[in-house]
């Protein structure tokens, strides 16, 4: 039996209809960027996350850049990223902002919140929160130190989608929330999507020229954009999609309890979940000091895995302008050493995450 870490084909095949229906209804109207789907998709999308505005970006790392950007972050500016978001820290740098690491919770994965306030400089102007694996950061603390500081809070929601927080979803609770629509993540496009939500009309309103050229109207332009524009096909096929994300998270749930279950006498880190709040799995991460074995061991049997990250951002070459060394972040050097994802996806059955543990229990057995 191979076991995929993702499985697409079978996403399409489950919804077929729908999806072939969405495809030829943008084909028959013919037009592909910016267009009625998009709209649609912008307002349900912020709808079911109880905000304002949506605006439909080309990708999740655009929805990070352009939202520094509609805050007038500038060159000299801090921004506050946990040390293991990978993504995270490229938005950061093409907004041509200062990266500022801090390091994470060993159990959540999420940034330390006991640890972001020693970072905060006069030149600090926004944290970017990342709700890492689906998974809402505290976000009480991070919310007083914003208020205390004058900082603002741009939610990383990319891998959580409908993840909550004291019943708040993420991505609802800063200024901003940025959204990722990765093929793979829990509301996944067939292509490059994000958006940018917030409950702001005048972001929203800067974050909508930005995306085109700065443009208040077609050619009259007010400010210096880009080009990343969400198009319809993309937009068509996630609000067919969206209808299903709480049914989806619902099973993400569920493998997750599965594992939990089966895995519950085998020396991993399991995920952390909290009482007042709704992980939704993205991802589901152990940890383990024998986190290649382990790897191996699955791979020669069939079992996909995934590191997600395998290198902390202050060791990633690009980074190393930062001046940062190792050791700064143990918390985040450790996770990329020890932790691995195994496959965790609505379409998982319930023969497969058995046939996965009953090969994870083998290995710490043998
Ligand atoms: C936490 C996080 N932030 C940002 C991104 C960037 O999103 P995209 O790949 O759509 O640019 C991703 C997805 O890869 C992500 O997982």
């Amino acid at each position: 039996m191979n076991i995929r870490f993702v499985n697409l084909i079978k996403q399409y095949r489950d919804n077929k209809k729908e999806l072939d229906a969405a495809f030829l209804s943008v084909f028959k109207k013919g037009n592909f960027i910016l267009g009625e789907q998009v709209e649609l998709f912008e307002r349900e999308f912020a709808s079911y996350l109880g905000t304002e505005f949506g605006i439909g970006v080309a990708s999740g790392t655009d929805a990070l850049i352009l939202s520094l950007k509609a805050l007038g972050i500038n060159k000299g500016d801090e921004v506050i990223i946990p040390a293991n978001s990978y993504p995270t820290a490229f938005a950061v740098a093409a907004a041509g902002a200062t990266i500022k690491l801090v390091d994470i919770d060993e159990k959540t994965y999420n940034i330390n919140t006991d640890k972001i306030e020693q970072a905060i400089t006069g030149k600090t102007r926004v944290i970017i929160p990342v709700h890492l694996y689906g998974l809402s950061c505290d976000m009480g603390p991070i919310v007083k130190l914003a208020k205390k500081y004058r900082l603002t809070i741009i939610e990383d929601a990319a891998q959580a989608h409908g993840a909550l927080y004291d019943g708040k979803k993420a991505g609802t609770m800063g200024e901003i929330g940025c959204f990722s629509f990765y093929p793979t993540k829990n509301l996944g496009a067939f292509g490059d999507a994000g958006m940018i939500v917030t409950k702001n009309k005048k972001i929203a309103e800067i974050a909508r020229e930005l995306r085109v050229y700065g443009e208040k109207r077609r050619y009259e332009s007010v400010r210096l954009g880009v080009n990343s524009r969400l198009d319809e096909l993309q937009a068509a096929f996630l609000r067919k999609k969206l209808k299903k994300l709480d049914r989806y998270n619902k099973k993400r749930i569920n493998i997750a309890g599965n594992y939990c279950r089966f895995l519950k006498n085998v020396p991993l880190l399991r995920p952390e979940f909290f009482d007042n709040g709704r992980h939704v799995y993205h991802l589901f991460v152990v940890k383990t000091k024998k986190r290649e074995a382990l790897a191996h061991f699955l791979g020669r049997n069939g079992v996909a895995t995934e590191v997600r990250y395998p290198v902390p951002v202050h060791l990633v070459k690009s980074f190393e302008y930062l001046g940062y060394k190792k050791g700064d972040f143990p918390r985040a050097e450790a996770a990329a050493l020890e932790s691995l994802a195994l496959p965790c996806y609505p379409e998982l059955t319930k023969k497969e995450i058995e046939r996965i543990c009953s090969l994870v229990k083998t290995f710490f057995s043998m």
